[in-house]
């Protein structure tokens, strides 16, 4: 069956090709460019923070904010096994080492109660990562944090717009980074960003981003540094979609809650926003109650044309990592039992009543 219901599709619907046309008519489509300022400011701006670094994509946003905090090897960071690969991948390319946290089985996110019992005399920071949408537990974290020393870096590439007691994602971290891969809340095809409140490091990121050019010097490279900058192009997309930014949380938001009425008398664990919390809902995550039933349901609801994912795997058990005793059982428990389902701008109340009703008959029968 071909797919009716993608898990997602990015909306492209704004000002993105009247954007894309000025750079191409300009030809400036490299990183240098209007919308490239443009971008970064509008960014900074919606997070209320004085410092956005536009770059390629969302992992080189971690590592860029990984080096601009000094890690590197015989450092060790504090990270989630249960989160995207990225997150992890980038602390080891600095040559520092990732330790993994354990999660919480409500929430999907870092367990804070798992976090300080890890720390070593070599551990630099934290990594929370805010999944699917939703906040890890900041006021636990940054008050380890401060407890022991750390820097905390937080990935928010699933959670633009998400906010935690009124800060948005992002600005509680020394350095942040976010993801504007295709299927995030706002996309830039390829992009990422990198944001924060400190001049100093606003500086040496800006550096390190382009090639480690000394200031005011012509082809003078006074720091090994990177190519990571954003394409005019992206950056052009990327304003187009900060534009609907409100729409699409929006949008988010209403579809997880047609999906909390259409699934609550099922035997699921659904997504819930904790007091204090604005949840985004970037992908709908379900929990079903036995991991035997997952890829079943998974089957099933591909044969009626419904693409779903799985949640990730834990990162520990991969091989370049599994070497160590783990013992992270939240992590594998809520990796055995988690689907996301279609979770796209445009999806009406009407398809998730469709989606709904096919687990609903998947779960009776
Ligand atoms: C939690 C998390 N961190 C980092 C990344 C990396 O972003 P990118 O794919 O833009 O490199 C992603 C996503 O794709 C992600 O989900």
């Amino acid at each position: 069956m071909s797919i009716k219901y993608p898990v997602y599709q990015p909306r492209l619907a704004g000002n993105e090709k009247k954007y894309v046309n000025e750079c191409l008519d300009s030809t400036w489509i490299s990183s240098k460019g209007k919308f490239i300022q443009e971008f970064e400011k509008a960014f900074a701006q919606q997070l209320g923070i004085p410092y956005a670094i536009s770059v390629s994509n969302g992992t080189v946003a971690l590592h860029l904010a990984l080096l601009a905090s000094g890690i590197g090897p015989g450092d060790e960071v504090l990270v989630p096994s249960f989160t995207y690969i990225a997150s992890v991948n980038a602390i080891t390319y600095t040559g520092a080492v990732p330790v993994f946290v354990d999660s919480c089985s409500r929430t999907l996110q870092m367990d804070p109660n798992d976090l300080e019992h890890r720390i070593t005399t070599k551990t630099k920071a934290i990594m929370p990562v805010h999944l699917y949408g939703d906040m890890c537990d900041m006021d636990k974290i940054m008050a380890i944090a401060l407890r022991n020393g750390l820097q905390v870096i937080e990935d928010c590439a699933e959670a633009f717009g998400s906010s935690y007691q009124g800060k948005p994602a992002g600005t509680m971290g020394t350095l942040s980074t976010f993801s504007f891969f295709g299927n995030k809340t706002i996309t830039t095809g390829e992009g990422g960003m990198v944001v924060t409140k400190d001049p100093s490091l606003y500086q040496l990121a800006m550096r390190l981003k382009g090639q480690g050019l000394a200031e005011g010097r012509e082809y003078w490279h006074d720091i090994i540094g990177y190519n990571y900058r954003m394409t005019n192009i992206c950056a052009a997309i990327g304003l187009a979609q900060l534009e609907q930014a409100t729409d699409l949380i929006r949008e988010k938001r209403e579809i997880a809650s047609h999906y909390n009425y259409e699934l609550q008398i099922c035997d699921l664990e659904l997504p819930a926003e904790r007091p204090g919390i604005v949840h985004t809902y970037w992908m709908y995550t379900i929990l079903v109650t036995d991991a035997g039933q997952r890829e079943p349901l998974r089957a099933y609801l591909k044969s009626k044309g419904i693409e779903t994912r799985p949640t990730f795997y834990p990162v520990h058990h991969m091989p370049m990592y599994a070497s160590g005793h783990h013992s992270l059982p939240v992590a594998d428990d809520i990796s055995s039992r988690g689907i996301n389902l279609p979770s796209y701008p445009g999806l009406t109340k009407e398809n998730i009543q469709e989606i709904c009703g096919h687990i609903r008959n998947f779960l009776t029968q």
